[in-house]
């Protein structure tokens, strides 16, 4: 049964323009059969792979960011929260001289010392030794959602010095925003952290499903082929691609990036990112996908697709740009409607910074595979 404390897991890492549960839980609930196989090729934080989950259907997410994928990836497994605080702690047991510690302002402002030490033991064990399969996920999703956030009053929730969840902010701004604030990092439990997030996230996880998320490029063949490969041919494809004119996905996640064995500086590179150069390259990329997908797909298997741009003012009618990438594609349009998600608070692109966009209207593209 789908209750609120089994849905919880889907909140263990904050990522931008995700999608609520509610949108690929109602598309697949009402719709999918039994033996569905699921696939979002812009898989995000896992939403759609998360619903899947929860209904018990086989589910693949593809994304090209490793952020994406750890925090996806969290979302397959269920192992008990006490085996999650006990691998961190033997992580925390490690040789401390043998662990990287980035250095500078931005890591002694954003970090009390002895927090970046714990988090780094748990990143080199991450990195470095065989864990548990079911415990890691878990583990590495834990801590990429409690990584970067506000202080809190009383009770600490967070790593890091004031900070925003959905986004690493840029060194020079975080570091002017502190110093002019007075601001200090506090000195977390980083165990009892892991520890509440462990029980609040996996308490109550329903039983782990059959299903895998795979960083790479959903363009490539080869992508699709290793999917295939896990749970067969498609029936369901629930997902979102990037928003026409959001190209930071990488660089926002960039301490996260960091987390999973990235540079210890901002990762400015779009490796695997559908191009933003001009809507016709764009519509051709994502029409590169929708081809590709398809033909992983079985016949008569369905798309629905949630999709906006931003910002209004350079854009490109969403309605136009998704209809012209479907076209040829062996997709057969079969509606396109309002995602009726413009209340604040249920827009995927709420998660933006305010001052970075000004989202237009959602659209909803149904399709199904004829080729
Ligand atoms: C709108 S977000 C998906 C959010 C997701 N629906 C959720 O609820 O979290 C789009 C995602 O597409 C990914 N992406 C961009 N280009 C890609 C490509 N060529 N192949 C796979 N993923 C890509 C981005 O990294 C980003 O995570």
């Amino acid at each position: 049964m789908i209750t609120a404390e089994t849905a919880r897991l889907n909140a263990i890492c904050p990522y931008f323009t995700m999608f609520p549960l509610d949108f690929p839980l109602g598309v697949l609930k009402v719709r999918a059969t039994r033996n569905a196989r699921v696939l979002d090729p812009f898989c995000g934080r896992g939403t759609t792979s998360f619903a899947a989950r929860l209904l018990g259907l086989q589910t693949i997410g593809i994304d090209a960011s490793r952020v994406a994928i750890a925090a996806t990836q969290a979302k397959l497994v269920a192992p008990t929260p006490e085996e999650i605080v006990n691998a961190a702690r033997v992580a925390l047991s490690g040789a401390r001289q043998s662990v990287e510690v980035p250095e500078g302002a931005f890591w002694t402002l954003a970090y009390h010392r002895d927090v970046l030490r714990d988090i780094c033991l748990i990143r080199h064990a991450l990195l470095r030794d065989p864990l548990d399969s079911q415990v890691a996920p878990a583990l590495r999703g834990i801590i990429l959602g409690a990584l970067h956030g506000p202080v809190g009053r009383t009770k600490q929730s967070y790593f890091s010095n004031q900070s925003p969840r959905t986004y690493g902010p840029k060194p020079a701004y975080a570091v002017r925003f502190w110093t002019k604030r007075g601001l200090m990092p506090p000195r977390v439990n980083v165990l009892a952290i892991i520890a509440e997030r462990a029980q609040r996230y996996y308490g109550n996880a329903s039983e782990r499903v059959i299903g895998a998320a795979i960083e790479g490029d959903s363009r490539r063949r080869a992508t699709l082929d290793e999917a295939c490969e896990i749970i067969g041919k498609f029936d369901w494809i629930v997902t979102s691609p990037p928003y026409y004119g959001l190209r930071t996905y990488l660089p926002d996640q960039w301490i996260r990036n960091w987390f999973l064995g990235g540079p210890a500086t901002v990762d400015y590179t779009s490796k695997g990112q559908l191009s933003h150069s001009g809507p016709d390259r764009f519509v051709t990329d994502l029409r590169d996908v929708w081809a590709n997908v398809g033909t992983h797909c079985r016949p008569g298997a369905t798309m629905v697709v949630r999709f906006g741009s931003i910002p209004c003012r350079q854009v490109e009618d969403p309605v136009q740009l998704i209809s012209a990438s479907l076209e040829a594609t062996g997709w057969v349009k079969t509606n396109v409607r309002p995602a009726n998600s413009a209340a604040r608070g249920k827009r995927q692109a709420d998660t933006f910074h305010r001052q970075r966009s000004a989202p237009c209207e959602e659209v909803d593209a149904w399709a199904q595979w004829r080729p």
